[in-house]
């Protein structure tokens, strides 16, 4: 069988194992080149299967030779039909990681419920006893709530008025305004219980009333912020709301760990091409735009660039931890720099379907896009067969 892209909309519904696999390996030679980070031994990456949580699982294991237990909901392969790309990342990982000689295990399922919570803090007992860094990197549509068993569904909607901007369909590079209806209560309400931080604090409770958390054990969850370009569906809309409650959940983490010295950060992490952000309008346009302005500047990064800088230069560097005045780690300073958010501000007048080639990165975008299903790897041999490429992994 040979695999090949089939988009609908926002989504792949294929993605290709050897091209997932060439992505994890690419991911660890940069991490190799980078040179040993003095950072924690046990690890523990809830979301670990895609976007900036595999890159902390991939920077954690071959960056510091830590052991790294995953969590994340993806499907394994069925007949007739491929796996999810987290689920291909996951099994090249592992092989990898094993090779190395590193142990690492993985957990497939649903990370908001008690069950999974509970496979993890045994598998934590029997196999690492403790853990020293906690990564929480969930980005989900949807939380059945562990304890009301109400399914909640996250919205992306601005607040308090109908927003209207421009965006991009990245597909066909037509430029085009998109109008959003703003959000009830209902709406935010539910956005924070998906994307805020209480399944983070559960997580972080049931760890330490374990006794599963190492003197001095930090865990870190990532966000975003961004220009006021965007603000309207993003950092003042339903999920920069779910992002505020994330953030004020740190400090709350920070004095429920003060027993054993543990601390809680959000680290504010770049706009970059993930299946999550695909999804929001008028980003896709943004990220195109300031794609480009990055590139020309020699400072653009991907996920696997940034949480190598989050580890080396912030979090274990060795020197004091450089915050905000909101006590957020920035390692989005690059993207909001006032010389290329100022370029980014001109070129969003300009940029049209007849522009935008030119203008903006839709290339860059498209082959970031592609690259997240396995798709686009130079050194594979797409067309052939896929069967025999399909590891078997031990993920439970
Ligand atoms: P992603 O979609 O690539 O990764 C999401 C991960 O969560 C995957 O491993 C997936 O399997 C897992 N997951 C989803 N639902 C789950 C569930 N119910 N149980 C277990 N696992 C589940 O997303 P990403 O872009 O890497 O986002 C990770 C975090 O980084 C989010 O908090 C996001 O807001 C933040 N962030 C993203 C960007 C960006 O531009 N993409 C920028 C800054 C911050
Ligand atoms: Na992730």
């Amino acid at each position: 069988m040979i695999i090949e892209p089939r988009m609908r909309g926002f989504i792949c519904l294929t993605s290709h194992p050897k091209g997932c696999e060439q992505n994890v390996k690419n991911q660890i030679a940069y991490i190799k080149s980078k040179g040993t980070i003095n950072g924690p031994k046990r690890v523990l990456v809830i979301g670990a299967s895609t976007g900036f949580g595999l890159a902390s699982r991939i920077t954690s294991a071959f960056g510091s030779n830590a052991s790294t237990i995953g969590v994340f909901f993806e499907k394994p392969p069925s007949e007739g039909k491929t796996a999810s790309p987290g689920w291909y990342n996951s099994a090249a990982f592992e092989n990898e990681a094993k090779q190395a000689g590193l142990y690492a295990k993985s957990i497939n399922g649903d990370a908001f419920s008690n069950e999974v919570k509970e496979q993890t803090l045994a598998m934590i007992k029997e196999d690492l006893g403790q853990i020293d860094l906690v990564i929480y990197s969930l980005a989900s549509p949807v939380r059945m709530h562990p304890t009301t068993g109400v399914l909640h569904r996250s919205t992306l909607k601005p607040i308090g008025g109908t927003f209207t901007n421009k965006t991009v369909d990245f597909h066909t590079g037509k430029v085009s305004d998109v109008s959003i209806e703003p959000a009830n209560e209902e709406d935010i309400a539910n956005t924070v219980t998906v994307m805020g931080g209480e399944d983070w604090a559960m997580w972080m409770k049931a760890l330490k009333d374990g006794g599963l958390l190492a003197d001095g054990a930090q865990t870190v969850a990532y966000s975003y912020i961004g220009p006021s370009l965007t603000e309207a569906v993003y950092r003042k809309g339903t999920i920069g709301s779910a992002k505020d409650h994330l953030e004020a959940t740190a400090f709350e983490i920070t004095d429920a760990l003060k027993s054993i010295n543990g601390k809680a950060y959000v680290s504010v992490n770049k706009a970059l091409v993930t299946q999550a952000s695909s999804a929001i309008p008028v980003i896709p346009l943004y990220i195109s735009l300031l794609y480009k302005i990055m590139k020309e500047e020699g400072i653009h990064e991907g996920c696997i660039e940034q949480i190598q800088r989050l580890y080396a230069d912030r979090l274990f560097s060795g020197e004091a931890l450089p915050l905000d005045d909101k006590g957020r780690i920035r390692i989005d300073d690059w993207e909001m720099r006032e010389d290329v958010q100022a370029k980014i501000a001109t070129l969003w007048e300009e940029a049209s379907t007849e522009t935008l080639v030119a203008l903006g990165d839709l290339a860059g975008y498209k082959q970031d896009f592609l690259n997240l299903f396995g798709f686009g790897f130079e050194g594979v041999d797409y067309l052939a067969d896929a069967n025999e490429m399909v590891q078997v992994p031990s993920i439970q």
